[in-house]
This record gives C-alpha cells, structure tokens and sequence, in this order.
C-alpha cells in the first residue's frame, strides 16, 4: 500500500492504493484549507481550488483531470487539487504550498505582454 507523507506536518500514513488525497488529508485532521477556504469550499467537486497541494512526484498521483489542469496547469505537473487525486504510489505532500509562479508567470498576463 502507498505511503502518504504530509510534509509540513511531517505525519506520514500507509493508504489503499487509489485512495482520494483530499480524504485521506481529512481522515488524518491535515489542515488542506487556508482561512477562510476552510468555512467556504466546494466540499470535493472541484470547483473552489483551495485544496491545492504540492507533491514531489506526480507520477506516483492519477493522471490529471480536466478540472486539475483548468485551475493549476500553468503551475507545473508537481501541483494538483487534492480533491481531484488519487494516491498510487508514494508520495510526499505539501499542503497550503506557496505559488512560486506568480500572476506575472500566468498565460494569460504572458500573452498581455506580448500584446504589449
Ligand atoms: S475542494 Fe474545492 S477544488 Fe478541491
């Protein structure tokens, strides 16, 4: 079975293989939301965001969904919405992780440039 370790909280959990991330998150009292996403999100169907979390190796996650790659694609494969993620293999999770990208990297504010 896979092994789940919650970085910030250095708590790691052996889970079933296809285990939703978000769940387990839950299960274990790991805090996914930041104030106020914690009293305001969409409760799993993928639609608020707030659940982002950043992992060391996407590859140990189920493919992206299409809902994934609307909000975080431009932020890199290593960043997913844990709601939308099931757990194959081991790997190592941040929670609540800074966007190291930024607005200014966004494709949009990109092709704003270009315009420019
Ligand atoms: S809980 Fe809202 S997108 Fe995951």
């Amino acid at each position: 079975m896979p092994l789940v370790t919650f970085v910030k909280q250095d708590l790691t959990v052996e889970v079933p293989r296809g285990a939703n991330l978000r769940q387990v998150a839950l299960d274990n009292n790991i805090d996914l939301y930041a104030f106020p996403a914690k009293l305001m999100n969409c409760r799993g169907r993928g639609m608020c965001g707030t659940c982002r979390v950043k992992v060391d190796d996407h590859r140990a996650l189920s493919p992206r969904t299409f809902v994934d790659e609307q909000k975080l694609g431009w932020e890199g494969k290593d960043y997913r919405l844990a709601c939308q993620t099931q757990v194959l293999g081991d790997v190592a999770v941040v929670t609540n992780p800074r966007k190291i990208a930024g607005w200014m990297n966004h494709p949009t504010y990109e092709r704003m440039k270009e315009g420019a």
